[in-house]
């Protein structure tokens, strides 16, 4: 290793091999049923047509996918409705991977990456500091955690590239309003991009969420990144796409390998893409546990900020690292999050209504025994 020559460039993150969360909870004493609601995954799963598509192309796995994945993006097209062409969509072997592709395509070293924290930062940090990337943060505004497009402006100079709008934002599950995006669009240099990652639209309701595919339409520099794993129940097939103007979906597509999309992927999305009734019934099952959540923390006044995801974030009277250690050892995995300062502030994604249910009593029960 000493006389291989290290990119210089790239300053890689800490390999870390951690076994699946669920896996990991099983191991934990007392817990004889395990509760995964840290991932914001969709627990109803894919539409059965997806599970024949890729049982389908299973008999044939010894050959190579199609070369392109045109057919996924002319899918995507029709899913979406809006007039797109298959030129203006990228895939990805995940949203995350959509993300790393457009810091590839447009990141080099030296140049300023906006993140608007608390939100999605480890990922976003993950695909761009490698690359030489300066993350200029400009946080959400104190306690509401509204976007500040005015702050965000000021924060731009020459070597400002790329600008991440966690759209709605995780982990807070908020939402930027339309005219705080029209703001920010107005606003930006050409030379800057606005990556707009919406992978939890579906489940938004508020009636002012920007349209910001309307945007790409009209040519502006901006890319949508979706994503398979949440309202299509797919996270683990990892699949991903982003949206943006031709001349910008064609650049990052060329970034790719050839067969990049594998053949189960492929025909998941497209079975996906062609199950719309089905995503829909995901969408309003868990809207309506996240309502039902929300109700339950209203009758255990229990803080938290109105999400328009499929999770909640959340603060108790209790540290959380105390209890995400006394539900662990329920079985239920949820994301602390201290990481954002907030030490008494937890998320939990949305569950079958047994697990929500199941969840709460654990908190009723931690709760009232931490008040005696
Ligand atoms: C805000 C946000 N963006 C992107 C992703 C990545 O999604 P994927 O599973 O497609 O990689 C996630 C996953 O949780 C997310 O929360």
């Amino acid at each position: 290793m000493s006389k291989l020559r290290l990119n210089p460039q790239i300053e890689p993150f800490t390999r870390i091999d951690r076994r699946a969360p669920p896996e990991d909870v099983r191991q934990l004493p007392g817990a004889d049923k395990n509760y995964p609601m840290a991932n914001n995954e969709n627990p109803l799963g894919p539409s059965p047509r997806v599970i024949e598509a890729i049982s389908a192309a299973a008999q044939s796995l010894s050959y190579y996918p199609e070369y392109s994945d045109i057919g996924l993006r002319q899918a995507i097209c029709g899913a979406l409705a809006r007039g797109l062409s298959p030129e203006n969509i990228f895939t990805g072997c995940s949203g995350f991977e959509a993300l790393e592709l457009i810091a590839r395509a447009f990141l080099r070293p030296g140049d300023e990456v906006i993140l608007s924290p608390p939100t999605f930062s480890g990922a976003y940090r993950k695909v761009t500091e490698p690359l030489g990337a300066r993350i200029i943060d400009v946080p959400l505004a104190p306690e509401t955690f509204q976007y500040r497009p005015d702050a965000v402006l000021s924060a731009v100079n020459e070597s400002t590239r790329l600008i991440m709008l966690c759209n709605p934002n995780n982990p807070t599950g908020t939402v930027t309003p339309a005219a705080a995006m029209d703001e920010l669009m107005r606003g930006l240099p050409d030379h800057a991009l606005l990556v707009a990652d919406e992978v939890y639209h579906h489940f938004v309701e508020a009636p002012d969420f920007p349209d910001s595919i309307q945007y790409a339409l009209e040519d502006k520099n901006i890319v949508i990144v979706h994503s398979f794993s949440k309202a299509y129940g797919l996270a683990g097939m990892r699949l991903g796409y982003g949206i943006a103007k031709r001349e910008i979906a064609n650049y990052i597509a060329g970034l790719q390998r050839g067969f990049h999309q594998n053949k189960l992927a492929l025909a998941a999305g497209v079975a996906a893409c062609h199950d719309q009734a089905h995503m829909r019934r995901c969408v309003d099952f868990l809207r309506g546990e996240v309502a039902w959540l929300c109700r339950q923390f209203d009758r255990l006044d229990v803080k938290y900020w109105k999400p328009e995801t499929n999770f909640v974030m959340f603060e108790t009277r209790l540290r959380a690292e105390d209890l995400n250690k006394q539900l662990l050892e329920r079985g239920f995995l949820l994301r602390t999050q201290t990481r954002i300062n907030l030490p008494f502030g937890m998320r939990v994604s949305a569950g079958t209504r047994e697990t929500n249910q199941a969840f709460i009593r654990a908190i009723e029960e931690i709760l009232s025994a931490e008040s005696t």
